[in-house]
């Protein structure tokens, strides 16, 4: 009787550990939808083809995210270090600046993976 009282309060557990990493996934998907409103639309576009508004004052025109083409040639790891670092750690423009210290690691991850949804592609590996 106790086991099984035990076994159902696992069960629940168990349940609702679920519950909660699927929200935290959703969660996370809107947190890098409304950072990247908020710091990269600018530059990148409000659909992320490089064609935002401070765009054309640029002299190296901002990658085109929803570009498979663009996207695929680079890795998910130097993705996150142009994000964390900026262009330069990449070899790239310092117009592309660095994010390192607004948004945290996981936030960084979280933005590769939706640069991922936009692009839809996968990362050189
Ligand atoms: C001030 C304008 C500006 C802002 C804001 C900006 N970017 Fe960029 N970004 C650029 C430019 C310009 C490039 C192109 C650099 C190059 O090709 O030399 C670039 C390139 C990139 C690249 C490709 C790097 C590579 O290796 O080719 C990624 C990924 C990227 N940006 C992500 C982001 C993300 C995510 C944000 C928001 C957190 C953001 N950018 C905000 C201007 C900007």
């Amino acid at each position: 009787m106790i086991m099984k009282r035990f076994a159902s309060i696992a069960f629940a557990g168990m349940l609702a550990a679920g519950f909660l990493a699927q929200a935290d996934t959703a969660a996370a998907k809107e947190k890098a939808i409304d950072n990247y409103n908020l710091y990269c639309v600018q530059c990148h576009g409000t659909k992320g083809t490089g064609r935002g508004i401070n765009a054309p004052a640029l002299s190296v025109q901002p990658r085109n995210h929803a570009s498979a083409k663009d996207m695929e040639s680079l890795t998910d790891a130097s993705v996150a270090k142009a994000i964390k670092e900026g262009g330069i750690a990449v070899a790239k423009s310092t117009q592309m600046p660095p994010f390192g210290g607004i948004l945290s690691e996981e936030e960084i991850a979280d933005m590769v993976k939706h640069l991922r949804v936009m692009c839809k592609c996968e990362g050189k590996k």
